[in-house]
């Protein structure tokens, strides 16, 4: 397989959170299913930013001590360094609470999402709901980085809808309560992730404010990275869903350049660290969204379709790859 980071000139860059040093300003943004502790070390592989965030958790679900999130959510690699835990939820108290209690799985970071527009998160007031109620953003943050013994950062998007595009107010907000950084999702909630990220507005938060700002939305290539960098002069940026069943993309590798055999094996790779991470039953069905993503440049009829999808175990689905017999270029 080719020298992965070669391509990315800029993958070792230094910058810092607080007095975290971070190589890389090319972030993978957290993607709730997606991001889990095999994908950010393959996306790492390649040269990924070294800040690496967790999927959202609950702090209802910190709270009660729910099986899912010492199995799965806080569980991190060495080499996954500054990691940030990423909580979310509606209530001060609850969010002071659950952050304390993660302190035992040692982030290095805690970030609060006040970005998530999903219905059943934003409309009870948590992810892009908190956008609606600074007061308690302030709350957060005043009593996160009183209590806390690592760096609270935020991730937010534009503001609720057109008519409360109120990011100057909350970027501000962050800033005096201590915040050590915020990653901008270039939408407001209502937009869920129609129209095209605000470059402008980003650019804006980062005049305003003096933390380190990570821009967000629509990047698709490293070039693309580069240009919101410059553009919006913000500190780093985050790639979220152009990540997905393209995790070459942060070395600076396009898809059509992967002959079949090597996006064969990274899938491999792939497939195996999760058995690995979650034991082949779980591994095996998790795996099938990746898969479709790795595979969506190739027209697989229906039935080649569910013989991969309805495998059950790790070699029926190996063979499964193995009998699509595909074209040696993508
Ligand atoms: C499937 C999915 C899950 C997501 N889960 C999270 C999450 O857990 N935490 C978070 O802050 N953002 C989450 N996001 C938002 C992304 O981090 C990112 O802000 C958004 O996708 C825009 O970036 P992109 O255009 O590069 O995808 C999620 C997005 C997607 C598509």
């Amino acid at each position: 397989m080719r020298n992965q980071t070669t391509e990315n000139q800029d993958a070792g860059e230094t910058w810092s959170i607080g007095n975290l040093k971070i190589i890389g300003k090319v972030i993978l943004a957290p993607m709730e299913g997606y991001t889990d502790q095999p994908f950010r070390q393959l996306c790492g592989s390649y040269g990924s930013s070294t800040l690496h965030v967790s999927e959202f958790i609950n702090a209802i679900d910190i709270i009660h001590g729910h099986p899912y999130i010492v199995k799965n959510r806080v569980r991190h690699a060495d080499n996954e360094s500054p990691m940030a835990f990423q909580i979310f939820d509606n209530d001060p108290a609850r969010i002071v609470k659950a952050a304390h209690q993660l302190l035992q799985y040692e982030p290095d970071l805690i970030d609060i999402n006040m970005g998530c527009s999903v219905k059943k998160v934003s409309n009870r007031g948590a992810g892009a709901g908190l956008l609606r109620t600074p007061q308690k953003i302030a709350t957060v943050f005043t009593q996160l980085v009183k209590n806390l013994p690592v760096p609270v950062t935020g991730k937010i998007r534009l503001g609720w809808d057109e008519t409360s595009r109120n990011y100057l107010e909350i970027a501000r907000i962050i800033e005096d309560c201590g915040g050590a950084a915020l990653a901008v999702h270039g939408r407001t909630r209502d937009q869920g992730y129609s129209g095209r990220a605000d470059w402008d507005a980003i650019a804006e938060i980062k005049q305003t404010i003096q933390i380190p700002v990570i821009g967000n939305g629509d990047l698709t290539t490293l070039a693309e990275a580069k240009k919101m960098q410059a553009y919006a002069k913000c500190d780093a940026v985050m790639i979220g869903r152009a990540a997905i069943g393209n995790p070459w993309l942060f070395a600076g590798i396009s898809k059509m350049e992967l002959l079949t055999d090597e996006l064969l094996s990274i899938i491999q790779i792939h497939l195996n660290t999760m058995v690995d991470f979650y034991g082949e039953t779980i591994a095996v069905v998790q795996f099938r969204k990746h898969a479709v993503s790795y595979l969506s440049h190739f027209h697989l009829t229906s039935d080649e379709r569910r013989r991969l999808l309805t495998t059950t175990t790790h070699h029926g689905f190996i063979q499964a790859l193995v009998d699509l017999r595909l074209p040696q270029r993508i």
